[in-house]
C-alpha cells in the first residue's frame, strides 16, 4: 500500500478522534452524553469504520501500527465519556444540595432551645415530691389485659363500675380482652406481684378513655397512681400523705380534702379536692383503702398487711398549678402556649 495512504488513514483516525474529543467537551448534559456515547460505540461510527479500512494496508506493520492507533483513540474517547460523566454527576450533587440545603442561621443567631412539654415537668415534679417522701417509681404497660384493668381490681366481667370506663378495646385475641388500659391502677397488681411489703410505690403513665374532648378531658390522659402496703396503714396516713403532697405540689396555700365516694377497689374510697388560693374546690382523683379482694390478687394476706391506693389526673394538675382555662390548649401544639412554661 502506499505510503500516502497510510498517512491518510493517520490523518482520519486523529481527525474523528478529535471530532469525538470535541463533541463529549460540548455535550450539555447527561442524556445528551449518553446518546453520544452510543453513537460512537456504533459500528459504523467514523473511528469504528476505519477498522474495516485496515484491511486494505498491505504490510503487516501498517496494520499494526493502524490497529494501535485505533485503540488508543478509542481508550482516549472512552476515558473521555467517563470522565464527563463524572462531572454531571458532581454537577447534579451540587445542584441538588444547593436545592435542599437549609438556611439555619436563623436558630444560631436566637439559639433557642427547647423544654420539656407542661405535662413532663409536673410528672417529673410530682416523682421529686414523692421519692422526697421515700416512694420508689414503677411503670406498666399501656396496653392492658381486662384482667389486670378490671378483673383483679374487683370488677368481674358483670360489674356496674365497668361501664364508668369508657374503654377502648383491641381487635386481639378473645374478644374485648386486651384493652387500652383505662387507669394507672392496673400497675398495683403488677407491682403486688413482684415487689414484696413494704410498698410505697408511684406508677405514672398514660391512659385511654373514649371520653370527648372539653375543657377538663381528654382522650388520652396521664395519671399517677401511688401505693402503699404495709403493717398497721391506716386512712389517716392517706390522708396525710395527700395533705403533704398538695403542699409541696401546689405551695403551701392550697390544701385538700377527702370526700366519701365509690371505687370497686378500695373500701372505704374517696374522691380528693384541693382547694385554691382563689377558694374554688378542684377535683384531682380518687383514693382509698386497698380493698381485701385486691391484696388477694396481688398475692397479699390482708390479714397481715394493710395498704392505700390513689390515683391522680397529671394533666388536671399542671393545668390547675399553671392556671390553664382549657386542657386541650396542653395538646394543640401552639408554640405560643407552650413557650410560657
Ligand atoms: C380512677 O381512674 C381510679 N383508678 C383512681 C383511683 C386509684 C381510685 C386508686 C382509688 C384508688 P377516676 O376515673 O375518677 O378514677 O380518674 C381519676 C382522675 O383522673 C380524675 O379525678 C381526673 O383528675 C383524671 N381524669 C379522669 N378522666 C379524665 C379525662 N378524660 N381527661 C383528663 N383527666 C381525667
Amino acid at each position: 500500500m502506499p505510503a500516502e495512504n497510510l498517512e491518510s488513514m493517520r490523518v482520519a483516525i486523529q481527525t474523528a478522534k478529535d471530532s469525538a474529543s470535541k463533541a463529549i467537551k460540548e455535550s450539555g448534559d447527561l442524556a445528551g452524553l449518553r446518546t453520544l456515547g452510543a453513537e460512537l460505540n456504533k459500528r459504523d461510527s467514523p473511528l469504528n469504520s476505519l477498522k474495516s479500512e485496515m484491511g486494505k494496508l498491505s504490510s503487516v506493520d501498517d496494520k499494526r501500527a493502524i490497529g494501535q492507533l485505533l485503540n488508543a483513540a478509542n481508550a482516549e474517547i472512552t476515558a473521555a465519556l467517563e470522565a464527563r460523566t463524572a462531572e454531571f454527576a458532581e454537577l447534579e450533587i451540587a445542584a441538588r444540595v444547593a436545592k435542599e440545603s437549609l438556611d439555619l442561621t436563623e436558630l444560631l443567631v436566637s439559639r433557642r432551645r427547647g423544654h420539656s412539654h407542661i405535662v413532663t415537668q409536673a410528672t417529673q415534679k410530682l416523682e421529686d415530691v414523692f421519692i422526697g417522701l421515700g416512694f420508689q417509681i414503677a411503670e406498666g404497660p399501656e396496653v392492658e389485659t381486662d384482667f389486670h384493668n378490671f378483673e383483679a381490681l374487683n370488677m368481674p366481667k358483670s360489674h356496674p363500675a365497668r361501664s364508668e370506663f369508657d374503654t377502648m378495646f383491641l381487635e386481639y385475641g378473645e374478644p374485648n380482652s386486651i384493652l387500652l388500659r383505662t387507669h394507672t391502677s392496673p400497675v398495683q397488681i403488677r407491682v403486688m406481684k413482684t415487689w414484696k411489703p413494704p410498698i410505697y410505690a408511684i406508677m405514672p403513665g398514660r391512659v385511654f378513655r373514649r371520653d370527648t374532648p372539653d375543657a377538663t378531658h381528654m382522650p388520652v390522659f396521664h395519671q399517677i397512681e401511688g401505693l402503699v402496703i404495709d403493717r398497721n396503714i391506716t386512712f389517716a396516713h392517706l390522708a396525710g400523705t395527700i395533705e403533704s403532697f398538695t403542699k409541696a405540689f401546689f405551695g403551701s396555700d392550697f390544701t385538700s380534702r377527702l370526700r366519701p365516694s365509690f371505687f370497686p377497689f378500695t373500701e372505704p374510697s374517696a374522691e380528693f379536692d384541693i382547694r385554691r388560693a382563689d377558694g374554688d374546690w378542684i377535683e384531682l382523683g380518687g383514693c382509698g383503702m386497698v380493698h381485701p379482694n385486691v391484696l388477694k390478687n396481688g398475692g397479699i394476706d390482708p390479714e397481715e398487711f394493710s395498704g392505700f391506693a390513689f390515683g391522680f389526673g397529671i394533666d388536671r394538675m399542671a393545668k390547675e398549678r399553671h392556671k390553664v382555662e382549657d386542657i386541650r390548649e396542653m395538646y394543640t401544639n401552639d408554640l405560643r402556649f407552650l413557650r410560657q412554661f
